[in-house]
């Protein structure tokens, strides 16, 4: 039996076999939600279902709050019946947009202890169509997959930089730190995901754990590019000083009297940086959220914590963005 799922206030309608999930069924048929780890690990993919009955397993990105109100993890609900489902965002996959082809490393420059930038170069005449602030896949022989997010902003489009955190006992990125090097290639997929500036004339809190500044600095430089002209925060946060590159950022502040840039470290003490966890100390200077917008990147743990605080703080869940990222570790902790 095939069933057949609607989106709330829309034409769009596809069918969905009992064993797939509705995210697997939203992309077959040409659409996308968002969605990060497909593994009910990061809550990117959470959306209501408002009629029908779906099964889910696994997955503890979901409150009792979000249950409470009809959500469900896109990723790991099957239905059991006709469905109408309302996701945050749904678009028409663009078929043109996104490309595999094999990117040559043009530079490796370590960046903090654990940290290096990885910078690819298409090959030559390629240019590459992405909005900031989404990611590409990494191909591995193995027939597995990284995401990574572009660093840079899509003006510069011959390559890309992505910012590589070292996981213990990451394969690839232990490859990444110990053997890539200059000349050598990898295959790449590209673009992946929504985690994109929204039109709006709200102020912007932008929140980054670790390496999950690299979306945001792609959106703030682009941004800046072209002249935007809302008054900008960005919260970034690790754990020692080391852990921040601030250069950037820096400079974005220099030149733009709208952008301020404040360093969080949770680990230690260093004058002249906030102490604690980043998404508190966002609460520490704005306790109500009720005008903003927010656009949070790091590990799931975070950014849950993120939507949950600042939520009651007053932000709009419309006006919630995330994305976040999920090792390997996480995904195996996750199940099948
Ligand atoms: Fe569904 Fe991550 S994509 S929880």
């Amino acid at each position: 039996m095939t069933f057949s799922v609607s989106v709330q206030n829309s034409a769009i309608r596809f069918p969905c076999q009992p064993n797939e999930s509705v995210l697997d069924a939203v992309q077959r048929a040409g659409y996308e939600v968002p969605f990060s780890c497909r593994k009910g690990v990061c809550g990117t993919c959470k959306g209501c279902v408002v009629s029908g009955e779906v099964r889910a397993y696994g997955g503890d990105a979901l409150s009792a709050a979000d249950r409470a109100a009809g959500q469900v993890l896109y990723c790991n609900a099957r239905p059991r019946s006709d469905l109408v489902i309302a996701p945050r965002s749904i678009g028409k996959t663009d078929p043109f947009a996104r490309k595999t082809l094999t990117a040559r490393v043009f530079r490796i420059t370590q960046r903090a202890e654990d940290v290096v930038h990885l910078h690819l170069r298409f090959p030559a005449g390629v240019r590459v169509k992405f909005k900031a602030g989404q990611h590409l896949n990494v191909m591995l022989k193995n027939g597995e997959r990284r995401d990574f997010s572009m660093a840079n902003p899509p003006a510069e489009s011959d390559g890309v930089q992505l910012h590589i955190r070292h996981v213990p006992g990451g394969a690839f990125t232990s490859y990444v730190f110990t053997e890539l090097k200059r000349g050598d290639n990898l295959q790449v997929e590209i673009p992946f995901g929504d985690f994109i500036l929204r039109d709006s004339d709200k102020p912007i809190l932008f929140v980054a754990g670790s390496t999950g500044f690299a979306p945001i600095a792609s959106i703030i430089e682009d941004a800046l590019r072209k002249g935007i002209r809302r008054d900008m925060w960005l919260y970034w946060g690790a754990r020692r000083k080391s852990g921040l590159y601030s250069e950037l950022p820096r400079k974005w502040q220099a030149q733009h009297p709208r952008f301020r840039y404040i360093p969080v470290l949770s680990d230690e003490d260093e004058p002249g940086i906030r102490h604690g966890l980043v998404h508190q100390v966002v609460l520490a200077d704005h306790p109500s959220l009720a005008g903003f917008q927010a656009y949070v990147c790091g590990v799931p743990v975070m950014t849950q914590a993120a939507q949950r605080d600042f939520v009651a703080a007053g932000l709009p869940s419309g006006e919630f963005f995330a994305d976040a990222f999920v090792t390997r570790a996480d995904l195996a902790a996750a199940g099948p």
